[in-house]
C-alpha cells in the first residue's frame, strides 16, 4: 500500500509535537534495548525480547489533534485540550518497533479497533522478514495484557508501550505487569487530559468518575492525597471551609510514586507532555521491570527524558 492510499483513508490521526516527543523517546529507547541485549554474551541471556503495544493504532500517525475518535470521547473526556497541530504523515510507534535494529524477536500489537486492527495487518506486508513474528490482537488492552501477563516470563523480556488516549489503563493491569519482573514499561498518565479534570475544584466528584479513578489509581484513597479543607476563623466566631485541591505537579508525583511502590525502578522525572497552550496533557513514565536490568535500563531512560527532542 502507498502513503497516499494511507493517507487516503487508513492514517490514523493523532498528536502534536508532544506526541514527536514521546515517540522519540520510544524509538531511542528500543533500539538501546535491543543493542544492550545483543551486547550481552549468548550464556548471560537465555531469554527472547518482545515488544508489546497495547494501544497500537494502525501503525502510522498522521497528527491532527482535534481528530479524536468518536468512540474515545467518554474516556477521553476533554478532547479539547488536544488543540489542533497537523502534522505530516509520520511512523507511529508500531511501526517505529518494527524498524528497531537489532530487531526483537516477537512483536504484539493490541488494539481494540477492528478497522486499526486491519491497518495493523499491512504492517505484515510492509516488514515481510518480520511478517511471522508480528502478532495482532484485537480485544481490551487491559484484558491483553493480563493474559500476556499470566504467561510464563522466565526466558523472555519485553518492553510494553502503553499509550492510550484517556483514563483506559487500570492499576491491576500495571501490577501485572510488574509482577512479570520481566518488562520494561512506558506508559502515558493521563495527569491534564483525564485525572486533573476529573478532580473538580469543589471536590465533588460524580460517582462515575470516582469509580474511573480509582480503577487508573488502585486505591481509593487518592482523595486524601488530593484534596485538603482550610478552616479560617471569621470575625464573628464561625469558620470559613475552603477546599483546597492538589497541583498537577502532586498528582503526577504521586502516580510516580505508586508505580515506585511495586517495580525495581522508576525514572524521577517523567516528561510533562504539553499542547500548543502549554497545558500539560500526559506524563510520560517509565517503569523498570527486571530486577537485574534496571540500574541500565533507568540509567537510558533517564537520559532520554532528561534530552528532550535534538
Ligand atoms: C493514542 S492511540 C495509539 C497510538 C499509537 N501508540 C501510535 O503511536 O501510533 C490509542 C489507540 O488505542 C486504541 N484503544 C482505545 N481503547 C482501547 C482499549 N481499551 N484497548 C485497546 N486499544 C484501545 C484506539 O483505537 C487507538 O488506536
Amino acid at each position: 500500500m502507498s502513503r497516499r492510499q494511507l493517507r487516503g483513508g487508513k492514517a490514523h490521526r493523532f498528536g502534536g509535537d508532544w506526541t514527536t516527543e514521546k515517540l522519540e523517546v520510544l524509538a531511542k529507547y528500543l533500539s538501546s534495548y535491543t543493542t544492550a541485549l545483543k551486547d550481552k554474551p549468548s550464556r548471560q541471556q537465555p531469554f527472547r525480547k518482545g515488544y508489546i503495544d497495547a494501544f497500537a493504532g494502525t501503525g502510522y500517525r498522521d497528527a491532527h489533534r482535534d481528530d479524536y475518535p468518536a468512540d474515545s470521547s467518554q474516556t477521553l473526556l476533554f478532547p479539547d485540550l488536544a488543540g489542533q497541530e497537523p502534522q505530516d504523515l509520520l511512523d507511529g510507534s508500531a511501526r517505529l518497533a518494527l524498524k528497531t535494529e537489532p530487531r526483537f524477536d516477537r512483536y504484539v500489537f493490541i488494539e481494540q479497533s477492528e478497522k486499526r486492527c486491519a491497518d495493523l495487518k499491512f504492517l505484515k506486508s510492509e516488514f515481510p522478514a518480520l511478517a511471522d513474528d508480528i502478532e495482532i490482537r484485537r480485544g481490551d488492552a487491559n484484558l491483553e495484557i493480563q493474559k500476556l501477563c499470566r504467561m510464563t516470563w522466565r526466558s523472555h523480556r519485553a518492553v510494553l508501550f502503553l499509550d492510550p488516549y484517556g483514563m483506559q489503563v487500570e492499576w491491576k493491569t500495571i501490577e501485572a505487569i510488574a509482577g512479570t519482573q520481566a518488562i520494561d514499561l512506558w506508559l502515558l498518565f493521563p495527569l491534564g487530559i483525564g485525572v486533573n479534570r476529573l478532580l473538580t475544584r469543589s471536590g465533588e466528584i460524580p460517582e462515575p468518575w470516582r469509580l474511573r479513578l480509582n480503577l487508573l489509581l488502585g486505591t481509593e484513597d487518592w482523595y486524601e492525597e488530593f484534596y485538603s479543607f482550610e478552616s479560617t476563623p471569621t470575625l464573628f466566631g464561625g469558620a470559613d471551609e475552603r477546599v483546597v485541591k492538589a497541583s498537577t505537579q502532586t498528582i503526577g508525583r504521586y502516580f510516580n510514586d505508586r508505580l515506585k511502590k511495586i517495580f525495581p525502578a522508576v525514572a524521577e522525572e517523567p516528561k510533562v507532555l504539553r499542547n500548543s497552550a502549554n497545558s500539560p496533557l500526559y506524563l510520560l513514565c517509565f517503569a523498570a521491570g527486571n530486577p537485574n536490568g534496571a540500574p541500565i535500563a533507568l540509567r537510558i531512560a533517564n537520559h532520554l527524558l532528561k534530552k528532550g527532542l535534538e
